[in-house]
């Protein structure tokens, strides 16, 4: 006779006629299991998650991204932990400008209630209690000196004291604890060579690390569910420039916010490929970001680094490096550079971080209807990344606005590229009249046109 409780073991939590959703649901994880193997993902939290219990549903979503092989630098805040110290001594709470201002007695609490969070978030991290998702979870927590610091000073006429910025993350130290599958654990404290103890903001301490470690993502635990715009609804996703606009111009954002998006913009600028804003009060809010296309946060890319525009005549130089090389080898006909300067305004260019990467022109043959693309070049440190494909894309934009009905290229060797890319075989005689007058018999250039 079975006992009259409910069986609750994990295999048979779903009935069985509810598994299609399951089952489509964790397909659809697939891509994202793959993507973050290996990966380095920063995640930052204030002392509140530890103090309100919400850190142990937190431990669940670690534990089972660490089980992934994803590498996980864990960065924890004291502030709510260090005010009640310093309430319950009797002490005074002094900030200037957002600066905790710590004293000696301030720093005792922080050393005390540094030690505290890192003890119980370990604890966190250690359990393994079957019948719950930290079953079978044998994590290991890695914490040390790997934070260098260095006093902030004096800041308008105050003198903070112990209260200091990141000089240095021992990133080789980490990434080793990384590499034997530790989850390391940064506190908001460094140490400075002279020997003295720090108190650090965990937005510095996570930023630093996640640009040194070069991490793929960073990630802010909040009390908001994310960036808000100027109605309140929450962004889902903002570029660099985007987010630098809503510092500027978006009023009365919450706290958290910012103090978080400055830094998500130094990381972003700084190498780091990703960094997302969560609700620190929804649970499972770190899984739903991270597994889902649409999120439930705000996601922080940087700027698109390439910008494909018209040229103008100071793109002369710039285009000429990128051709020239090609006209040598006989791939491209010569261009002189003053035909080049008179003919600029039907070229289009690619920059990618401020050079010049790869060019194409358009010459209309408005009677035929026509227009050919020609001079399609990517410079050779630039290939294989798309540049091309995105410069004939924009190309067939451009004559589709005009109202051409056909694109058509003369080409020595890069038949099969155009010809991957929709275009099919023509002939010297299915070209515009007076660019048939013009084709060159002896460079026997193959003819490829494609509708648009
Ligand atoms: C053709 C060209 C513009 C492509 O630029 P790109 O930015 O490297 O192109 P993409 O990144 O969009 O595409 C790269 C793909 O094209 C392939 N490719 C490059 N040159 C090719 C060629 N001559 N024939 C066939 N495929 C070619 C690459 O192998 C790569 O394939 P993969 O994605 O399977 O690895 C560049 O190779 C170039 O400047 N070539 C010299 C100039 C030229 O021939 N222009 C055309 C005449 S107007």
């Amino acid at each position: 006779m079975y006992p009259s409780y409910t069986y609750t073991h994990p295999d048979q939590a779903i009935p069985l006629k509810d598994t299609t959703h399951f089952v489509h649901w964790f397909r659809s994880a697939a891509p994202y299991i793959h993507g973050f193997r290996g990966k380095t993902f920063v995640i930052a939290f204030g002392g509140e998650l530890v103090a309100d219990g919400g850190f142990v549903q937190m431990a669940h979503d670690v534990n089972l991204l660490n089980s992934l092989g994803v590498r996980l630098v864990l960065v924890h805040g004291v502030r709510p932990q260090v005010e009640a110290r310093l309430t319950d001594s009797g002490a005074a709470i002094r900030y200037v400008n957002g600066l905790r201002v710590t004293d000696d007695t301030a720093l005792a609490c922080v050393k005390e209630a540094a030690g505290t969070v890192r003890v119980e978030i370990e604890a966190l991290l250690s359990l393994g209690i079957a019948n719950t998702p930290m079953a079978g979870a044998d994590i290991r927590v890695a914490s040390g000196n790997f934070v260098t610091a260095q006093p902030l000073g004096v800041r308008d006429g105050v003198d903070l004291l112990h209260t200091g910025e990141v000089r240095k993350i021992d990133a080789a130290a980490i990434r080793r604890r990384l590499d034997q599958n530790d989850i390391v654990l940064l506190s908001p404290i460094g140490y400075s060579p002279t020997g003295e103890i720090f108190n650090l903001s965990l937005e510095d301490v996570a930023t630093q690390a996640a640009v040194e470690l070069a991490a793929d993502k960073l990630i802010f635990l909040m009390d908001t569910e994310g960036v808000p715009d100027k109605a309140g609804a929450i962004h889902n996703a903002l570029t660099v420039n985007e987010a630098r606009q809503v510092l500027e111009k978006t009023r009365d954002l919450p706290e958290d916010v910012t103090y978080y998006l400055p830094c998500a913009i130094t990381a972003c600028t700084h190498g780091v490929k990703r960094a997302h804003f969560i609700s620190r009060h929804r649970d499972g809010a770190l899984l739903s970001e991270l597994f889902t296309r649409e999120g439930v946060g705000t996601l922080i890319t940087p700027a698109p680094l390439e910008t494909l525009r018209a040229a103008t005549i100071d793109d002369v130089g710039g285009i000429l490096g990128v051709i020239e090389p090609l006209e040598r080898d006989g791939i491209l006909v010569r261009r002189s550079r003053e035909l080049l300067e008179m003919e600029v305004d039907r070229f289009l260019v690619l920059e990618s971080d401020g050079v010049i990467a790869g060019c194409a022109a358009l010459y209309p043959f408005p009677e035929e209807q026509a227009a050919e693309l020609a001079c399609l070049a990517v410079a050779k440190d630039f290939r294989g990344r798309g540049f091309g494909d995105m410069l004939l894309a924009h190309a067939e934009k451009i004559g589709k606005k005009m109202g051409f009905k056909r694109l058509f290229v003369l080409t020595t060797r890069t038949e099969h590229w155009f010809e991957e890319r929709g275009f099919v075989d023509s002939t010297p005689d299915q070209l515009p009249r007076s660019k048939q007058a013009l084709y060159n018999y002896k460079r026997r250039s193959k003819v490829l046109e494609k509708s648009l």
